[in-house]
């Protein structure tokens, strides 16, 4: 197969586009409809600071390291969850992100959670006698990334969410019908508060087969494992549901997701805001809440970031 570009010798082959590509001119294809999205949705300019969450996995690395190549003003941001698992997840997904910012020069702020707080992700299991602290772990890592962006001057947080974590979603959320959820996602969520920044997902349409092979033609390292505790978790069936109906239609992602978004914005847009409750100051932090003392601190609690920072 030879590439549409140059006919040297194809190596990639991408079928929701039927499209063969070599190397360079899939790396500068990546580039183009990723910076295409990032203008579309207005996410962020050149000059903007933006948060870069990276969790040592092939997705945000990435991301950070493309936006950095493209001249945006990006800082990164590890929250080492202390997660072990058997595998040393915690500890192998630091090593990647370090040895990231040694190989690239792309600064990257590593946040200790036990180091901070006295408490890991792990410990939240047997405090809240709960199977996998996953959701949990959800609320810390958002709370953080946000209080990081608030505090440290970023308007945005930049996640690495791909094509296939928003399409697993989209497929969850439709098959609860959960109305509220689905007229908040897609691949940019602006600021509803002055303390609640913006969330950037620029890899939202690209494949997690895309992505892959960017890092890897950019000789980025990243950890292959997977959260321990994410085992049998929906959204690794939903993927599989959905990696069988690409393989039989290839595009059924790409246009399930597309579809979507003009949808949201024809229809779900137009419905009345449902009643949200208020948001207030956590009286712990500070931070918006819509109760008296915020997800995070009651989790954690005791200390704030900001006093364990300073
Ligand atoms: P996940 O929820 O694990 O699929 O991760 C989704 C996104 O959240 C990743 O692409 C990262 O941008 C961010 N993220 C996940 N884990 C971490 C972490 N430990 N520290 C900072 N950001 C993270
Ligand atoms: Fe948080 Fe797995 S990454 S529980
Ligand atoms: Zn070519
Ligand atoms: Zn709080």
């Amino acid at each position: 197969m030879k590439c549409r570009i140059c006919r040297n010798r194809a190596q990639v082959h991408l079928r929701q586009h039927n499209l063969a590509l070599c190397r360079e001119h899939f790396v500068e294809r990546f580039e183009r409809e990723v910076l295409k999205t990032i203008r579309k949705y207005r996410m962020f300019t050149p000059e903007d600071p933006v948060l870069v969450a990276v969790s040592g996995g092939k997705d945000s690395l990435a991301v950070l390291y493309l936006l950095a190549k493209h001249g945006y003003n990006v800082r990164g941001f590890y929250i080492d969850l202390g997660i072990d698992g058997g595998i040393g997840y915690s500890s192998v997904s630091r090593e990647k992100v370090e040895a990231f910012q040694e190989k690239f020069g792309i600064p990257v702020e590593i946040y200790p959670l036990k180091l901070r707080h006295d408490l890991a992700i792990p410990d939240l299991v047997h405090h809240r006698r709960q199977q996998v602290p996953c959701s949990m772990c959800g609320t810390v890592k958002r709370y953080l990334m946000n209080w990081k962006a608030v505090t440290g001057g970023f308007q945005v947080v930049v996640t690495g969410h791909n094509l296939d974590d928003e399409v697993a979603t989209l497929f969850g959320n439709t098959l609860r019908w959960d109305v509220r959820y689905l007229a908040r996602q897609g691949p940019y969520l602006p600021s509803n508060h002055p303390r609640m920044a913006a969330k950037a997902k620029p890899f939202a349409f690209m494949s997690e087969k895309e992505v892959a092979l960017y890092a890897i033609f950019n000789g980025i390292d990243y950890i292959r494992d997977e959260c321990p505790f994410a085992e049998g978790a929906k959204s690794i069936l939903y993927k599989e549901i959905l990696n069988t109906l690409e393989e039989r239609s290839p595009g059924t992602k790409l246009r399930f997701y597309r579809e979507f978004l003009a949808f949201r914005e024809k229809v779900l847009s137009g419905l009345p805001a449902e009643e949200a409750p208020p948001l207030r100051s956590c009286t712990v932090c500070g931070m918006p809440t819509t109760l008296e003392v915020c997800a995070f601190c009651r989790l954690v609690g005791r200390k704030t970031p900001s006093e364990v920072s300073s």
